[in-house]
């Protein structure tokens, strides 16, 4: 039987990119697509997230809008300098010719994980807004879960958007704290791996050399992508963020882990943002006492890894 999945995304062309991989893997069942505000506005977000399932033939699966802006804060705004000003690489699609469910995210994950109790992995591949909504609104929706697989965090590696943060964390760190409190089994795909899973611009062009329509259209939207990794580091290709939760439901043995409770920075100096491990066993008054340990994926056999996600997006 298929692992039933529900993403929870700001698309976002690494978004792109796990969404399709996901729909190419027979171990996963994709059952709906959240969306949240991130690396664009949540209606820019939902609307690419409809279009991505049209490219890849598959508008039967429901999308849910959700989140438009932090549980505590203003929203930080698009990066349209990473996304492209559509949050897909400006390949401007027309618009989608289905719409989001009327059901807004969190209630929509409520609703889905509690009429399928012990069913649903949520795999969250932006801020966790919607995540946290949902634990908050039903106190039993974490014991109904199989796990949460998370792209989200630093755990004992540098930030992206700041030395103390990475991206999906440092968009809402009020909500991040909450979802690393749950308790249920949570896996932590971080910079920590995404950031030694590097695909090269050899790698990428297996995109374009593929006859597969969902190859293609990542073979469009990439390349601004990389040229912002490019511009910024130097770097020939992309680090792999979002796909890294598909390829560890996939095949997780690619990867090893530590396991430690997590807490996040949720103070307004510059740690904010900051996923903070607690090696130690935390004594009884720590704020990290009572939280289950956190599965922090700390190495990555990248090169299987990319293999695994191009043999099944370009195949
Ligand atoms: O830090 C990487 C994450 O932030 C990914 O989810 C990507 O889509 C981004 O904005
Ligand atoms: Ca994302």
């Amino acid at each position: 039987m298929p692992r039933k999945i529900v993403i929870d995304t700001d698309p976002g062309v690494d978004d792109a990119m796990a969404i399709i991989y996901a729909l190419s893997c027979p171990e996963l069942e994709v059952v709906a697509l959240t969306t949240v505000f991130g690396n664009h506005n949540v209606d820019v977000c939902t609307s690419n997230a409809l279009q991505i399932l049209e490219v890849a033939g598959r508008s039967d699966i429901p999308v849910a809008k959700g989140a438009a802006r932090p549980l505590a804060m203003d929203y930080l705004g698009a990066v349209e300098f990473i996304h492209g000003e559509d949050g897909q690489g400006n390949v401007h699609l027309p618009a989608p010719s289905t719409t989001a469910v009327s059901t807004p995210a969190a209630r929509y994950i409520v609703d889905l994980v509690m009429a399928n109790p012990g069913e649903i992995t949520l795999v969250p591949i932006g801020p966790l807004t919607n995540i946290a909504l949902a634990l908050m609104m039903e106190p039993r929706l974490a014991a109904n879960l199989v796990a949460i697989v998370i792209m989200g965090g630093n755990g004992f590696v540098c930030g992206n958007v700041s030395p103390a943060a990475e991206a999906n964390i440092h968009n809402d760190p009020e909500a991040a704290d909450i979802v690393f409190g749950a308790d249920c089994p949570i896996v932590m795909l971080g910079l920590d791996v995404t950031t030694k899973t590097n695909m090269t611009s050899a790698h990428l062009a297996r995109y374009g050399a593929s006859a597969n329509p969902p190859a293609q259209y990542l073979a469009k939207v990439i390349p601004f992508y990389s040229d912002f990794h490019f511009a910024t580091s130097g770097m020939d290709g992309i680090h792999v963020h979002d796909s890294s939760t598909i390829t560890y439901l996939v095949q997780p043995d690619l990867y090893t882990a530590v396991s430690h409770p997590i807490r996040v920075d949720c103070g307004h100096g510059i740690g904010r943002g900051n996923t903070i491990v607690s090696e130690r066993v935390p004594a009884a008054n720590s704020p990290w006492a009572g939280r289950r340990d956190v599965t922090i994926c700390v190495t990555v056999n990248a090169e299987a890894a990319i293999d695994l996600e191009l043999n099944r997006v370009c195949d």
